[in-house]
């Protein structure tokens, strides 16, 4: 009896695999399910996604399909193909619901449906324009206060040390947020806690948090809903963000949880991309010498003081090594995935003719960072750090790179493409030249260990912009005696 049952139950498990296993249709991309029913590859792909994908691509190439977690993702990793899903004029693709459900996961946000194009167009407003520069120039001001005040207690050329990491991140972090949110009172605990948060972030996206660091991160949110709770600066971003979610209609609650949005959106990738841009320097000589020699030949520099809020006119001034530099490190460190939900049945067609099926219900994602960022075949030996990889023999900045003969659109795609590329571009590179800049002309910077190596990056950050280190690189620092004496 019991035997006859469990044949009968093992039967049924088998029917129900059967008919809920997805076989791959002639015109699909090539489908790899993983061996776990419906659970597929989530583990290999919570893990290291970097890591899971690339072995993938090799395994199947520039397209093929996954099962995540009971989903069925379709990777594209064909830069020449990529028009076909950032520039569909079909509306096969949306954006709109994974970006809700991702917000309410992990802010605890809903906003009216209208709310992400309201806010774009809101957005361009202040980061283009006029606005941006008075922003700019806001920044810049906060940029040398905050890099003065870390010496305010000791003898200027003492010598301080602390971690690369941790001394980026929170310098341009405070800059960031007097510029955006003009309050000074409460800015180191604004910073304590948000990056509480941020460690966390990756694993509150993914719902693979432990008991305690729930705790920690509601305490988080919550502390955090209150220190940036909006204040009366008039004219501040933030009080017109504020009026901006008025408009629309958003109540007094998710006004308050809307702010730690923007602070996040804000704050969270031109810290760790300085990071890697000094700490890329520092263990590969060649390229320091290369920046500082650019820097010692700019007019600008030879009457400035951080005092007197320095280096205004370095926008102006061309700088391709150092332009270069900065693309070279994003390259290494941006890794953004651009996902959208397939709402209509498509027929995706490749750069190389070939066309594929793509199912409603599945998503299709871009991982920019495999390809093109890191691949061979269109940027040679892509896992090193070559500081002059963007520039040409005629030391203008390169802008040509092709794949299977084709000149390429997208290259290196840091800031997102499309609808969605980063709405803040032109603000963070700003912002990173000035305090690299700044840290270069007026402080002596070494490695603590001459011998010291970058720390690897962060798996769990694959897909959340910037990359962060596993670890950090130790480094001391002092104010220059003789300014800029490099
Ligand atoms: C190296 C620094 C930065 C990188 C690599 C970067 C990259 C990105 C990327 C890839 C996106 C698109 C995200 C997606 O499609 O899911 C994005 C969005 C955004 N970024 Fe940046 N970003 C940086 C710095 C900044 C800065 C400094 C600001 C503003 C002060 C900023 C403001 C924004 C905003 C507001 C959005 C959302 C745009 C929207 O919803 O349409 N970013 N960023």
């Amino acid at each position: 009896m019991l035997g006859t049952a469990f044949l009968l139950l093992n039967g049924l498990v088998i029917l129900l695999l059967l008919y809920t296993t997805r076989r791959r249709n002639k015109n699909e991309p090539p489908l790899d399910k993983g061996f776990i029913p419906w659970l597929g590859h989530v583990l290999e792909f919570l893990k290291d996604a970097g890591k899971f994908l690339s072995r993938m691509k090799d395994k199947h190439g520039d397209i093929f399909t996954v099962r995540v977690a009971g989903i069925y993702v379709t990777m594209l990793l064909d830069p020449n193909s990529f028009d076909g899903v950032l520039n569909d004029d079909t509306n096969s693709f949306d954006f709109s619901n994974r970006r809700g459900q991702l917000l309410k996961k992990i802010f605890n946000l809903q906003l009216p449906g209208n709310y992400p194009a309201s806010e774009r167009k809101w957005m361009e407003q202040h980061f283009h324009g006029v606005n941006q520069q008075k922003l700019k120039a806001s920044m810049n001001a906060h940029l040398s206060n905050v890099m003065l005040k870390s010496f305010e207690s000791r003898s200027p050329s003492e010598w301080r040390e602390d971690g690369l990491f941790e001394l980026c991140y929170s310098l341009l972090f405070r800059a960031g947020y007097l510029t955006l949110f003009e309050r000074r009172d409460d800015v180191d605990a604004v910073y304590e806690e948000f990056r509480k948060f941020d460690d966390l972030l990756t694993k509150l996206a993914r719902g693979s948090l432990k008991r305690e660091e729930k705790r920690v991160v509601a305490t988080s949110q919550d502390r955090l809903w209150d220190l940036l709770s909006p204040g009366h600066v008039n004219g501040s971003w933030q009080q017109s963000y504020v009026q901006f979610l008025q408009e629309m209609g958003v109540d007094a609650d998710m006004q308050k949880k809307a702010q730690l949005l923007q602070l996040w959106n804000t704050q969270c990738n031109a810290g760790p991309a300085a990071f890697w841009v000094l700490g890329f320097l520092l263990t590969h000589p060649e390229a320091m010498e290369a920046v500082k020699s650019e820097i010692r030949g700019l007019p600008s520099l030879q009457d400035t003081s951080l005092q007197r809020r320095p280096l205004n006119q370095l926008e102006s001034q061309s700088t391709p090594v150092f332009d270069s530099v900065l693309s070279e490190t994003l390259r290494l460190t941006a890794a953004v995935m651009i996902n959208r939900e397939v709402v209509k049945d498509k027929i995706l067609r490749m750069a190389n003719g070939k066309e594929y099926h793509l199912r409603r219900g599945d998503r299709v994602c871009l991982f920019p960072f495999l390809s093109p960022q890191m691949d061979p075949q269109i940027h040679e030996e892509p896992q090193m750090f070559k500081y002059d990889r963007f520039l040409n023999e005629d030391k203008t900045v390169k802008k040509e790179f092709y794949k299977d003969e084709k000149k390429l659109k997208y290259f290196t795609m840091p800031w997102g493409a499309g609808k969605n590329i980063c709405v803040g571009k032109e603000f963070a590179v700003t912002s990173i030249k000035q305090f690299v800049f700044l840290f270069l002309t007026h402080f002596d910077l070494e490695l603590c260990s001459p011998s010291s190596k970058l720390p690897p990056v962060n798996p769990s950050r694959f897909g959340f912009g910037m990359l962060q280190p596993d670890g950090d690189l130790r480094v001391r620092f002092r104010l220059k005696t003789m300014q800029h004496e490099m």
